[in-house]
């Protein structure tokens, strides 16, 4: 991996409420970092490869903190349920397939490529219960050049027999043996601990599971306070707990020593949101598969002003996208509604917001990821906006703005991971 420059008209967050625009500008990459943003190239790197992007957009890579790799076979389908039920009529079939080798590699294929056109640069994936298409799916996006965490997900109880493990201990089994094949098998893609959510695994497993995270050091995902009838659910599994979080943290798969990601978080409490915050729990919010499986909203603004660690993510097939541009759309549309019709204390969500959740907000569950400043990763997408047309003159602001609205995979030019150029 060579250093060079890339010339562009650079679009990074500076905070979480401010996008810096930063027109005709060079980025020097070294070493896959980003090591100095200059108006005026300075003379040490004159001799270093240029590309100059003339007037396109360039923006750090979009970060997708929770996706189900297997579900994106039925993206665009089976909208007309909540969580629960979906998960039992159209969910847990389709991942029940991922025990062919053959459909799995179909199926994670088509994946991993429509995710490596795609804006995202990393994301953090739940893969299934089948260690062998886990092990296919991390080989898949090793090659695509992203960046990733995989999981191979645990599920012993309350789950169809076609997709629940034998037990507890087959289940942490299977896990061990897949975290040593995989741990440091690969330059760019991870391993996370994945309980699928408190409703399918026993408190034998969850314990089990702990252990593996402090033995490995692995980071670890699951899903929190996404819909009523399982917030009801996990309360009658476990009516110890105080609250839904307070399932994971007895059983330390809740933030602290381990990274932790938590899907959704829709309906935490203030005592479920101050855990979060003391455990630097990432939240990764899902507007669209809150609005397609009628979850509802959650109080996004709140949780940055809050301080709490927030990120975006597409939840396929919750969500019915990997786009991240349609996820950044989705979260400022769906905080509007939330604030006109529930509650107008909790803010819409601005642009600016959008953004940084996107790239900074995900990107920092990675480390120094999601920004073009001094020691950050050189992850980096460059928009050709020029087929989205207008009459009129348009500032960069609003050409970003635009994209935020309209872009796909046909306006990407081109895409870097840690310094690498993809296409
Ligand atoms: N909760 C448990 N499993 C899932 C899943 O696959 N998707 C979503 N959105 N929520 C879940
Ligand atoms: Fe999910």
């Amino acid at each position: 991996m060579g250093n060079s420059v890339i010339r562009g008209n650079l679009c990074y967050s500076h905070d979480r409420d401010t996008v810096i625009i930063r027109p005709n500008t060079y980025l020097v990459c070294e070493d896959g970092v980003c090591a100095g943003i200059f108006d005026t190239l300075p003379e040490r790197y004159a001799a270093l490869p240029l590309t100059d992007f003339g007037d396109r957009l360039v923006l750090p890579g979009l970060i997708d903190l929770h996706v189900h790799a297997p579900q994106f076979a039925f993206r665009g389908l089976g909208m007309d349920m909540e969580l629960l039920d979906w998960l039992n009529t159209y969910t847990f079939p389709e991942e029940s397939k991922y025990a062919q080798l053959d459909y799995a590699d179909r199926a994670y294929s088509q994946f991993v490529s429509h995710l490596r056109r795609s804006a995202t640069t990393r994301a953090v994936c739940f893969a299934t219960i089948h260690t062998p298409a886990t092990e296919l799916l991390m080989e898949k996006m090793e090659d695509s050049g992203l960046i990733s965490y995989i999981g191979k997900v645990n599920m012993d109880r309350n789950s169809p027999d076609y997709l629940r493990e034998d037990s507890a201990e087959a289940s942490l089994e299977a896990t061990e043996q897949w975290i040593c094949a995989t741990n440091s098998r690969f330059a760019r893609t991870k391993p996370i601990l994945t309980p699928r959510f408190i409703p399918s695994c026993s408190d034998a497993l969850l314990n089990g599971l702990r252990a593996l995270a402090e033995k490995y050091h692995l980071p670890v995902q699951s899903h929190l306070s996404e819909n009523f009838g399982e917030i009801e659910w996990v309360k009658e599994l476990c009516p110890d707990a105080k609250f839904y979080g307070d399932a994971y943290n007895r059983f330390g798969l809740f933030g602290g020593d381990q990274p932790c990601i938590m899907a959704h978080c829709v309906h935490s409490s203030d005592e479920e949101l101050e855990l979060m915050k003391k455990n630097g729990v990432f939240i990764a919010h899902s507007p669209l598969s809150n609005t397609n499986l009628a979850s509802g909203v959650a109080p996004v603004s709140k949780y940055l002003e809050y301080g709490l660690n927030v990120a975006l993510a597409s939840d396929v097939a919750g969500g019915d996208t990997e786009n991240m541009f349609q996820v950044m759309a989705g979260a400022i549309r769906a905080s509007k509604l939330r604030w006109r019709m529930l509650d107008q204390k909790v803010k819409p969500l601005t642009v600016d917001q959008a953004f940084y959740l996107a790239t900074l907000g995900g990107g920092s569950f990675f480390g120094k990821v999601g920004s073009f400043e001094d020691g950050y990763a050189f992850d980096a997408v460059v928009l050709d906006d020029s087929a989205l047309d207008h009459p009129q003159e348009l500032t960069l602001r609003a050409r970003l703005e635009r994209c935020i609205y309209l872009a796909d995979e046909r306006h990407i030019a081109a895409k870097f991971v840690a310094g690498r150029r993809l296409f």
